[in-house]
């Protein structure tokens, strides 16, 4: 039988009247309750690590606003980490990790297959929230994309153009390649995990798709989304795929059906009539909100949500940000673009 819920209706390319609606980030700071669970963990990682509270975080935003999706609360982080890089956050500031910076670094990760033995208190908060989460809310379950988790553990640390992965990429191609591929390996084996204890959709986190151009996007953002969704389908063909290639701009066009995702998530650059003409058509969109209507509000707010939903009408869309909400968000502007949306 057909799964009739919202989000796996406009998965399957269903065009329905109001779209289902869940934000990225949407278990986070700007909610009290996330920072008072969060208190009660002491930090990130051990939120993520502890089933019961990473459960709890990944339940309220259900509980406070009605979301037609959970989203699996963890990290893309946990997977270098798993891999055997150190990591860790400074307050204020974000991720640092151990740096992958050539053969020895590499040679020093531990195989694909060896990640479970630290990840296993993730897969725990799955089958919490499969068994805790409404029967009508779908469990996304998610991992970044190699490219965007290798920027990081190259780095060490964030980096606003990605500089430090570039330059391997050019100065020592295999071992970037080598690095690419365990990762593709380990997303793989992450996310066959994660639908195995119970998430319903996937969803590939790219978040600085944007900086690989011409060959370079083929090779490192569109090749391993493609192997990794190859694999997922061949173990579980019916569970869809969400990519997100964030600022691939003229790149989004062919995305969904070379790689096989399920959905396309779009960030805020990407002009809502395009996409509707040109993407939707070929997949699922997701977005494309911009989040800082969130820290705003007022009717610029409900215009733009209004402008989205019907931009997209005409084919199937899940209504999204086109990224995270950020912690200065007022979570009474959340209930203003609901009410906008659904109304
Ligand atoms: O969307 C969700 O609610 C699910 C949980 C989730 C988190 N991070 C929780 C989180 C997801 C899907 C992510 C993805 C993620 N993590 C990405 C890709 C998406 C994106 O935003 O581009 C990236 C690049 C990361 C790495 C990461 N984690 C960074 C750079 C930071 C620090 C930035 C910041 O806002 O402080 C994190 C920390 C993080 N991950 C927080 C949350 C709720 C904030 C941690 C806190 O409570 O202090």
């Amino acid at each position: 039988m057909a799964d009739d819920r919202l989000l796996m209706r406009a998965l399957a390319g269903e065009t329905l009247p109001v779209p289902p609606v869940w934000m990225m980030r949407q278990a986070g700071r700007y909610l009290p309750e996330y920072r008072a669970t969060r208190a009660q963990a002491g930090d990130f990682l051990s939120l993520c690590y502890t089933p019961e509270l990473a459960a709890e975080v990944t339940l309220q935003p259900i509980r406070r606003y009605g979301f037609d999706a959970a989203i699996l609360f963890a990290d893309i982080l946990l997977v270098p980490q798993a891999l055997g890089a150190d990591l860790w956050f400074v307050t204020g500031e974000g991720p640092r990790l151990s740096t992958v910076t050539g053969p020895g670094d590499f040679k020093a990760l531990k195989p694909a297959g060896a990640i479970h033995d630290r990840l296993g208190p993730i897969y725990e908060t799955v089958r919490l929230l499969r068994r805790d989460l409404p029967a009508e809310v779908p469990l996304i379950g998610f991992a970044g994309a190699p490219w965007t988790v290798a920027t990081y553990m190259i780095a060490g640390r964030g980096t606003p153009d990605q500089g430090p992965a570039h330059a391997l990429k050019s100065s020592d191609r295999a071992t970037f390649t080598a690095l690419i591929d365990r990762l593709t390996e380990a997303t793989t084996e992450y996310l066959l995990a994660q639908i195995a204890a119970g998430a319903e959709v996937v969803k590939l986190f790219d978040s600085w798709a944007g900086s690989l151009k011409g060959d370079d996007f083929d090779d490192f953002a569109l090749a391993p989304a493609k192997r990794i969704i190859a694999a997922l389908k061949a173990a579980h063909p019916d569970v869809p795929a969400i990519a997100f290639p964030r600022q691939g701009g003229a790149k989004l066009d062919g995305f969904a059906a070379a790689t096989g995702a399920d959905c396309l998530a779009l960030d805020t650059e990407v002009d809502t009539d395009w996409a509707a003409r040109v993407l939707q058509p070929q997949s699922c969109v997701q977005g494309n909100l911009d989040p800082q209507l969130l820290v705003e509000g007022g009717q610029r707010l409900i215009d733009e949500t209004r402008r989205i939903r019907d931009a997209f009408s005409g084919g199937p869309h899940i209504f999204n940000l086109g990224h995270g909400i950020t912690p200065d968000a007022d979570p009474a502007h959340v209930d203003v673009m609901l009410k906008a949306l659904r109304g």
